[in-house]
């Protein structure tokens, strides 16, 4: 989970990471009196949205006095950057500004361990900066047992090449921005630009962090940072009932179990569909090993109430759950969900005691249920009755 900068600050502040004053904002008035609480000097209007690049299109604006920062944030709120509405603008305490640095902290998976990375030249050009002038950006390793120490915070400032008089109090924010990362369960904690001001602090400007969900249960404080305004309303329906599921935007709705065998499934349908007016998967949904009916049955409901499906390919796998446990399960979430249940679905079942599940679908005989042999043939057979669902009359 991507956190807004607003959050980012407050959990920066929250570990003693030197930040400013900021305030959020959803209004010109809200944004006019926040500037005033802040003091009613000069303040910087920021776009509180999930993507980079904010100052380039416009979206960082400094405003000297409070009625200023009403109307800059007037002119940014509603504004579309890279695709993202925004909705808030957070007022921020303007820094004097002597030199912007670059700092990040994040998940080298590739290598089994955190990646450092420091910059003296930091700013709005860092991606830039890598790809130009790499040998400007140190890359330091951090072994996730020792994490980032006295001693590994010195090696990155270091690398990175800070000034003597600079280098401590660097190192002492790079220290407590570990102590974020760490104690938070992030994958990834940025400051750009990380800055040293005209009176000699060190202050995080701007802050950028992703929370591992997956230790979510560790941090019941986190759930309230989540942004629930923008998640897909299907998308938030089978995250409460623990389904992997990923809304897409075509006609023909997937379920599978194993995450690999529904990846192959989207890609198996969505070359189907090209034979069928160009229909395209609808979703991505894993129900896991154990496709219990309660589970199907949670899945199927889901699916069949986005109302751009028009077919359902069931493509599952049996194994330890084995292939007559899945067709039960479908049998009952058939029944579970009853009239609800409008669309037509293909099945195909494979695997552990294919036949038996085979046989318990076709005693079954639901009238919208088709049993397909392969997996090819199943997602051609969905595609085409999603196309002839939609197809003229
Ligand atoms: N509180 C502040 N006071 C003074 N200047 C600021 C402040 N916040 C940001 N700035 C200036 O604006 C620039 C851009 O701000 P910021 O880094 O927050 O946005 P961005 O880099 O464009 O956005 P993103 O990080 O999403 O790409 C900074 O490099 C800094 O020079
Ligand atoms: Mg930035």
């Amino acid at each position: 989970m991507d956190l807004f900068e607003y959050q980012a600050r407050d959990v920066f502040e929250k570990h003693g990471v030197p930040v400013l004053g900021g305030i959020v904002a959803t209004t010109p008035q809200e944004a006019r009196a926040a500037a005033e609480r802040l003091g009613g000097g000069t303040v910087v209007v920021k776009a509180q949205v999930k993507t980079g690049g904010r100052g380039k299109a416009g979206g960082v604006k400094l405003a000297h006095n409070p009625d200023e920062a009403g109307e800059k944030a007037g002119e940014i709120l509603g504004m579309d950057i890279k695709g993202h509405t925004v909705h808030r603008v957070m007022v921020a305490a303007g820094a004097r500004i002597a030199e912007e640095y670059y700092f990040s902290v994040l998940l080298d998976r590739a290598e089994r361990r955190y990646l450092a990375m420091c910059s003296v030249e930091g700013g709005m050009e860092i991606e830039q900066l890598a790809v130009e002038r790499p040998d400007a950006l140190a890359r330091v390793a951090v072994d996730p047992i020792v994490g980032i120490d006295a001693a590994k915070a010195a090696e990155i400032v270091a690398a990175a090449g800070f000034a003597a008089d600079v280098a401590p109090q660097v190192a002492e924010v790079i220290q407590k921005l570990w102590t974020v990362y760490r104690e938070e369960d992030a994958t990834l904690v940025e400051v750009n630009p990380l800055v040293r001001t005209t009176d000699g602090a060190v202050v995080a400007l701007d802050g950028k962090v992703t929370l591992d969900e997956n230790a979510g249960f560790r941090h019941p404080d986190h759930a309230e940072l989540e942004d629930t305004a923008a998640a897909d309303p299907l998308e938030a329906r089978a995250k409460d009932a623990d389904l992997n599921y990923v809304k897409l935007d075509g006609s023909v709705g997937v379920i599978g179990n194993g995450a690999g065998l529904v990846m192959s499934t989207l890609d198996v349908v969505a070359y189907a569909g090209e034979a069928h007016g160009g229909v395209k998967p609808a979703n991505f949904l894993d129900i896991g090993g154990g496709a219990s009916a309660s589970v199907m049955a949670a899945g199927l409901d889901i699916i069949l109430s986005d109302p751009q499906v028009h077919a359902v390919f069931v493509n599952v796998f049996g194994g330890i759950t084995a292939c007559d446990a899945v067709a039960n399960g479908i049998v009952a979430a058939l029944d579970i969900l009853g009239d609800h249940a409008t669309k037509p679905l293909v099945v195909r079942l494979d695997g552990n005691n294919v036949a038996e599940g085979r046989a318990i679908l076709a005693a079954a005989a639901h009238p919208l249920v088709t049993l397909a042999d392969t997996m090819d043939g199943g997602a051609d057979e969905a595609a085409r009755l999603a196309h002839a669902a939609t197809a003229a009359p």
